[in-house]
């Protein structure tokens, strides 16, 4: 594997997720695999787990991270081509990437949708600019269209919590004052596409998250239809992707409640408004893994690494 920058860059989620357990219980057995090797993580946006994980990863594997808040501290970067450069980028993807290619073995990059700018989103202009013009190999830390370090780290979460052997996950959409991404929404149904469930989605008219994603899965427009029997509930809001990046709803009646769930497990990738997406009971619940779900993003993102690493040889 060279880059990793989609859930279909995981050839046998079954393979992976063991793999990844395997690192849970000796985290430190690879230490010398990446020794004198470099990840750059470069952000666009905010982060807490994923910068922490991933940078707790490198150093798990014995290499050394380096991180940068692009939008804030490095030059504006122009991903366009051919554009007179005559407005706020001061320095072209082109140099950016080789540049820091020199400097580093690995790069990882976060960098979320305009929201606005359907198509330039679908595009994935700035990963892909970087998988273009870097000489290195690339992970996506979260970009326009998919989160797919957290999409592998629920799919290790369910794995390791299930209790019967084709458990019914339901991911549900829940209210936000926000208009955010798909990414993890996406990255998600992609995971549980590749895993032995029983998957559902369910939201809002108006919320479907885009078909070429879903393909197939069950949609419900009735949130207590598809909650009936769940064994694992995932939480998330996302903006209109028909309308792209509109709020078209945002009262509470949406919002996961302990009634709602029942013994379900409740999932959510974090950060989460309390008492807005989900109640207060449901996160401080003993169902609640969202606690475990942080902790997996290390394991997740510490065998992508591993992979990267043996692969560069
Ligand atoms: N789940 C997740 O990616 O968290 P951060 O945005 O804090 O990195």
């Amino acid at each position: 594997m060279k880059n990793y920058t989609h859930i279909n860059d995981i050839d046998d989620i079954n393979s992976w997720i063991k793999e990844a357990k395997a690192l849970k219980k000796n985290p430190l057995k690879d230490i010398e695999l990446g020794k004198n090797k470099t990840l750059g993580l470069l952000f666009f946006n905010s982060s807490l787990r994923t910068r922490l994980s991933t940078q707790k990863a490198a150093l798990n594997l014995g290499m050394n991270p380096i991180v940068m808040n692009v939008s804030g501290d490095a030059w504006g970067i122009e991903f366009l081509d051919g554009t007179i450069m005559n407005g706020n980028t001061a320095e072209h993807i082109k140099e950016a990437a080789q540049v820091v290619s020199q400097y580093c073995d690995v790069i990882a990059v976060r960098a979320f949708p305009t929201l606005i700018e359907k198509e330039k989103d679908e595009s994935e202009l700035v990963l892909s600019s970087f998988v273009k013009y870097a000489s290195v190999p690339v992970i996506n830390m979260e970009s326009a269209t998919g989160h797919p370090l957290q999409g592998f780290t629920d799919a290790i979460t369910i794995s390791e919590n299930a209790t019967k052997k084709k458990p019914k996950v339901v991911l549900s959409w829940a209210p936000h004052i926000k208009a955010l991404p798909h990414a993890v929404g996406n990255s998600f149904v992609q995971a549980m596409q590749k895993m032995d469930v029983e998957f559902v989605i369910t939201n809002p008219e108006g919320y479907n998250l885009n078909p070429e994603i879903t393909k197939d899965t069950p949609i419900y427009h009735n949130q207590k239809e598809a909650l009936k029997d769940a064994d694992f509930v995932y939480t998330k809001n996302w903006s209109s992707y028909d309308d792209y990046g509109k709020i078209l709803k945002t009262d509470s009646d949406w919002m996961i409640t302990n009634e709602k769930i029942g013994n379900a497990k409740f999932m959510h990738c974090l950060p989460v408004r309390r008492n807005l997406v989900v109640e207060d009971a449901v996160l401080d619940g003993e169902n609640s893994l969202v606690i475990e779900q942080a902790n997996n993003r290390t394991f997740a993102a510490q065998l992508v690494l591993k992979k990267i690493l043996h692969n560069k040889g």
